[in-house]
């Protein structure tokens, strides 16, 4: 086992009893004294100025403030082909654009519920009939502008069907046009899953870094970068492996953020909540999967993060925002906002509700109002389900998902 090469001496904060640590983190003190070891430890030239770091940490808490959470509105054009078949509506330019259009001008109910919108990057140059841009209409409105960055998913080589994320190439560059462009946050979604083989060692090695990568260009360019590992419900697994597993993936993921740096507050997680696989045939209740999670985020999370914004995952609309309002009535202490962001959760019943025809326009806003409204309720512990919709307690669930 590489590590047990040398000593050091004890020092402040450090128990006694000398610890072994890494050869390459040793060096000698002096020549002269080869028993006087030091650790060098890595070092951070400062790249955040405070000025930065306050903006940062302003964009953050604004997103998650009281009562609010992200609307999800960045699947990629051919993740909107998929949602529009469903509705027998052309995948077309015009059409994501009037689907867009109904969201963001929801009417003034939805506004204290939004705290962001997360963009594709067609949508960002798209605009309103009126002739705003989509950023500066979101804008005018109190909602931070977010943009996904990340290009999707791709195999990781000699793993059992894993993958990781790209979209590391030109980032930077992209990352100063998007904050020009409006942008005050970003998303990057990785992708691990649940089998007897897997997550991989390589699969959360290599996705936790290039998400820390991916946060800390985001923060040279003044954009928060929600970090996003989903665990996918894929697989007939029990509560106790996600929770295990949701343990291991975001103790990894906050490790790399560590080594690159990357200041946490001014940054967004964005987990899975822990559930079973999809598949599993025990059900767990409401407030199993609530304790689990706010279990598993309290073991990893650290309280320097301003807020947890929940993917909803393939979970219900109803399911989601219950799950969401039991972990805020949770009684383990919580040093983090806990709110939503979501895709599926907030627009599947507004989607089926316009159908892609015109005169649906407001049946379909009545219906994300609607999610948004439960979802803030839920995000300060307030929701109370009516469970009378049955469209809302339809499962979203889609196998190895996309987005
Ligand atoms: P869902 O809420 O539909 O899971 O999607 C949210 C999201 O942004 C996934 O990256």
């Amino acid at each position: 086992m590489r590590g047990h090469t040398g000593r050091i001496n004890s020092g402040p904060g450090r128990p006694g009893g000398c610890r072994r640590l890494q050869s390459d983190l040793l060096s000698l003190s002096s020549p002269s004294s080869p028993a006087t070891l030091q650790v060098k430890m890595p070092h951070a030239f400062p790249f955040l100025t405070p000025d930065q770091k306050k903006e940062l940490s302003d964009i953050a808490h604004k997103i998650v403030a009281q009562g609010k959470g992200i609307l999800a509105a960045d699947e990629s054009t051919g993740s909107v082909a998929k949602r529009f078949q469903s509705i027998n509506t052309e995948n077309t330019e015009e059409n994501r654009r009037l689907y867009r259009q109904l969201l963001f001008t929801a009417d003034e109910r939805a506004g204290p519920c939004i705290g962001g919108v997360i963009f594709f990057h067609e949508t960002l140059y798209q605009k309103t009939d009126a002739g705003k841009t989509f950023p500066q209409h979101v804008k005018s409105r109190g909602w931070v502008v977010g943009i996904k960055v990340d290009k999707g998913v791709v195999p990781l080589a000699g793993t059992n069907g894993e993958t990781t994320t790209q979209g590391l190439d030109g980032l930077y560059e992209r990352c100063a046009q998007y904050k020009k462009d409006g942008c005050d946050f970003a998303k990057w979604r990785c992708v691990l899953k649940i089998t007897s083989t897997t997550p991989s060692r390589l699969a959360i090695i290599e996705n936790c870094n290039v998400l820390a990568r991916y946060a800390s260009i985001c923060q040279m360019h003044g954009i928060v970068p929600i970090v996003e590992p989903e665990i996918l419900p894929d697989g007939d697994h029990d509560l106790k492996r996600t929770q295990y597993v949701t343990e291991k993936v975001l103790a990894a993921m906050y490790k790399a953020l560590s080594d690159h740096h990357v200041y946490l507050e001014g940054t967004l997680l964005k987990p899975n909540m822990v559930t079973a696989g999809h598949s599993c045939s025990h059900k767990y209740t409401h407030q199993d999967i609530a304790m689990a999670t706010i279990t598993a985020l309290r073991r990893t999370v650290p309280p320097a993060v301003p807020g947890i914004t929940f993917l909803s995952g393939g979970q219900s609309e109803e399911e989601a925002s219950i799950n969401l309002n039991v972990m805020n009535q949770c009684p383990l202490h919580r040093p983090w906002a806990i709110t939503f962001s979501y895709g599926r959760a907030l627009q599947a019943s507004a989607l089926k509700a316009w159908g892609g025809k015109p005169g649906n326009g407001k049946a379909a806003q009545e219906e994300f109002i609607k999610r948004a409204l439960a979802n803030s309720l839920a995000c300060q512990g307030k929701y109370v389900s009516s469970g009378d919709s049955a469209a809302a307690g339809e499962s979203l669930f889609v196998a190895n998902h996309a987005y």
